[in-house]
């Protein structure tokens, strides 16, 4: 495909948005951005004394590679990054000209669907309940063998969806023309092959 055909993923933490969207883009054969990742990096940075918005400003492509970016501690500073809205400006252009990329795109994040690409031509909305993706990031956690229990993954991944969900600038919310897949009950397998079947009748 040539032309520019954007799929937005949106969704809480550990709903299954990135595992979803890094199986969409093989089977589409597009290119696959985890937003997250961005604001993730910003975070890291501002834990080492950097100011967030010169963080987001200054961002290089070497700045998103590293385990430490995967940590409880990271997430959370990420989240209290994203709330800033020079972050967001920051990191904006970026995004949207990854979405313009010839051959198709997948972003997933929070705001892809509702601020980044709004004329998305797929969007999907991927939730589970809190429980049931508190145990899945505790699974991965505990498989990495970091230190953590099953109830601070539940507490951290409450906090986070509040300050994700309430804040004033894209706080999380399904577009309005997304299509939400609750993922509480099914399997991975089950998720993606429900999300290419969305996206397979809206391809041109
Ligand atoms: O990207 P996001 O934080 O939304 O979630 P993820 O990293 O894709 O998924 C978190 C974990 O849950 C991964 O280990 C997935 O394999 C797992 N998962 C699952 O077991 N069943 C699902 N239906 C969705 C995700
Ligand atoms: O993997 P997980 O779903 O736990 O988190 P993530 O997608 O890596 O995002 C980390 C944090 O970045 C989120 O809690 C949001 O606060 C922020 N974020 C955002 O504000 N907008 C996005 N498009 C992506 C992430």
């Amino acid at each position: 495909m040539s032309a520019p055909f954007t799929i937005a993923i949106d969704g809480p933490a550990a709903a299954g948005k990135g595992t979803i969207s890094k199986a969409v883009a093989a089977h589409f054969g597009f290119a696959h951005l985890d937003t997250g990742l961005l604001y993730r990096a910003v975070g890291a940075k501002v834990l080492l004394g950097v100011d967030p918005a010169r963080a987001a400003r200054e961002l290089t492509a070497d700045d998103l590679a590293g385990e430490e970016l995967r940590s409880p501690e990271v997430a959370q500073a990420a989240s209290k990054v994203a709330v800033i809205p020079e972050v967001r400006a920051a990191l904006r252009d970026f995004q949207r000209s990854f979405a313009q990329r010839a051959g198709g795109a997948v972003l997933d994040g929070r705001d892809i669907g509702t601020v980044i690409c709004p004329e998305a031509e797929a969007k999907l909305f991927i939730t589970a309940s809190p429980e049931v993706r508190a145990d899945r990031r505790f699974a991965e956690l505990s498989a990495s063998g970091a230190a953590t229990s099953r109830a601070q993954v539940l507490a951290d991944v409450k906090e986070r969806d509040a300050r994700d969900r309430n804040r004033a600038e894209a706080p999380l919310l399904p577009a309005r023309d997304a299509v939400e897949i609750d993922t509480s009950d099914m399997s991975i397998e089950a998720a993606i092959a429900a999300a290419i079947a969305i996206i397979e009748a809206r391809l041109p």
